[in-house]
């Protein structure tokens, strides 16, 4: 069996453009500011991708830039006047911070209803208890791919490795709320590989290169790779093995050109649902 491909740069081009055009429909433009802190240069990528994309679709982008020695109390303040900025929606603080600054008391200082990345503790839990929040883009890509290719989630084997808070556990709450019978494993689970090869759906989140091998892979199986990592000799490679899973998979996104790309158009799709929640809320 040769797994299809599933095309997260096609799926996600589409996304864009519906938001595009929705946007166009709009008597304002949604507003989103990104927030860097220091000079990470992958930080730094992500976030030029991030503005381009936003203005691509119609957004009123914003990039604030701030030095990495930039204190704790000063980036508080930026987060308060984008809080009461009313031309703002959306509020995306770029990870990882500078060591000097605790990353919890900056997202939890984030407007709920801004929060178009999903991690204040307030829509965490609301998204535990299965409501209809503004979820993690990441994983809210990889769902928005599930749906594109069509897989069916009710009652399905969905195997999550990895718990971050980023990805592994909201995407463990979507496929839970999708009626998924999910498991998380991760690096103290005690036979991944058994694991894995029980799930009829399969999301690699760990970010250790190559790490899913073929015959992890129940035959068949829909195989999800979130990682991206870079290898000594530059290749960028996923969290699983792709030429072997594939050989055994029913479908898989490949690295790049999967997940990556739905990551971004999720959070255009954030930034405008937040838009429209809060300028109708507000009147
Ligand atoms: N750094 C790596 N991934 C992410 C993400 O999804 N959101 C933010 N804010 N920072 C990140």
């Amino acid at each position: 069996m040769t797994a299809r491909i599933i095309d997260g740069k096609a799926v996600a081009a589409v996304l864009r453009a519906r938001i595009a055009e929705q946007t166009a429909g709009l008597p304002f433009r949604p507003g989103l500011a990104v927030v860097l802190v220091g000079e990470n240069p992958a930080s730094a990528v992500y976030v030029r991708n991030k503005d381009r994309a936003a203005h691509g679709a119609g957004l009123l982008a914003q990039t604030i830039r701030l030095p990495a020695s930039v204190s704790a109390a000063d980036l508080l303040a930026m987060i308060q006047r984008l809080n009461a900025d009313p031309e703002v929606d959306g509020i995306l603080v770029q990870l990882p911070l500078p060591d000097a600054i605790l990353p919890r008391p900056i997202l939890e200082a984030i407007d709920p209803a801004k929060d178009v990345d999903g991690f204040h503790p307030l829509n965490v839990g609301r998204l535990q208890d299965g409501l209809d929040v503004l979820a993690p883009c990441t994983p809210t890509g990889v769902m928005r791919l599930l749906a594109a290719d069509k897989t069916v989630l009710r009652g399905v084997r969905a195997v999550v490795l990895g718990r971050s808070a980023i990805v592994g556990k909201p995407m463990a709450a979507l496929l839970l709320a999708a009626d998924a019978t999910v498991t998380i494993a991760h690096s103290r689970t005690v036979d991944i590989a058994e694991e894995c090869r029980r799930a009829d759906i399969l999301v690699a989140a760990v970010g250790r290169p190559e790490m899913v091998r073929g015959d992890w892979i129940k035959p068949g199986a829909t195989v999800i790779d979130v990682g991206i990592n870079r290898l000594p000799d530059g290749r960028l490679v996923g969290d699983v093995a792709y030429a072997e899973c594939a050989a055994v998979a029913g479908a898989i996104t490949p690295v790049p050109g999967g997940v990556g790309p739905m990551t971004i158009a999720c959070l255009l799709e954030n930034t405008v649902k937040a838009a429209l929640r809060r300028r109708l809320a507000h009147g």
